[in-house]
């Protein structure tokens, strides 16, 4: 498998506290059938820490795959982040701070819980402007998408493609998280399905249990599309058709 949002780099954001919790969480994601894994790093434009793309981030990356070479941890580490959507995210993007997942013509963005689509749907079209294909990260957590998921519609048109999270379909945010995630897979929404690990404890880099939960609830097939060939095509910057998927109404 392959897990394009992880926050396993250690210290730098609210996952991984320190190496010791990022190399158990490679060792996880490892044991449980992943292969690859894109490092997420929050980047947000308004925090002290603000996790731009630079030479310390390349550093701290080196420097994880120097560890998990010694410690014999076969994790194919890539660069990425996880960025906050602001009407600063283009011109960002435009000047290299901020780049796709594998420097991918992907970017995985995530917006606040809270807000207004309107907003949101503004920021991702001059992201769309600037010829790249956002990557939304866990649509299903935000409530205004829950409130009115025909919203996704609007951003799948757009060519947005949409990240769920493993711990919504597993039931870990709650019910209506759940459902709107199942539904997403079901109707063809869902491009990829991925860990957004925080700690080897809580939120963790383990894949096996939401892989075995695609294939019985839906299908072998689409568990490896959403786990595996999908997010290949991410990391491998390929162009990537669009499907139309059963709209929301
Ligand atoms: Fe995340």
């Amino acid at each position: 498998m392959i897990d394009i949002h992880a926050h396993i780099l250690p210290g730098i954001d609210d996952g991984a506290p320190d190496m010791d919790s990022a190399l158990e969480m490679a060792a996880m994601a490892v044991e449980s059938g992943v292969s690859t894994l894109a490092v997420t790093p929050h980047c947000m434009d308004f925090a002290s820490r603000r996790n731009f793309w630079d030479q310390q981030l390349e550093m701290e990356i080196a420097n994880f795959r120097h560890r998990l070479k010694k410690e014999n941890i076969p994790l194919e580490i890539l660069p990425g982040m996880e960025i906050f959507g602001t009407h600063k995210t283009p011109a960002y993007i435009r000047q290299g701070k901020m780049i796709g997942i594998n420097h991918s013509q992907y970017p995985l963005i995530e917006f606040e819980f809270y807000n207004y689509a309107s907003q949101s749907t503004e920021i991702l079209q001059q992201v769309v402007d600037l010829g790249l294909r956002p990557v939304i990260a866990h649509p299903e957590r935000y409530q205004y998408v829950q409130q009115d998921p025909a919203i996704l519609n609007m951003w799948a048109e757009m060519g947005c493609l949409l990240q769920v999270n493993k711990g919504s379909l597993l039931g870990s945010f709650g019910r209506t998280e759940q459902a709107l995630a199942f539904e997403m897979v079901g109707r063809g929404f869902a491009f990829a399905v991925a860990s957004d690990a925080h700690s080897p404890v809580m939120r963790t880099t383990w894949m096996k249990d939401v892989q075995r939960l695609l294939k019985e609830e839906f299908s072998p097939a689409t568990a490896k599309k959403l786990l595996e060939t999908n997010p290949a095509k991410i990391i491998n910057n390929e162009t990537i058709r669009w499907e139309e998927p059963h709209w929301f109404r």
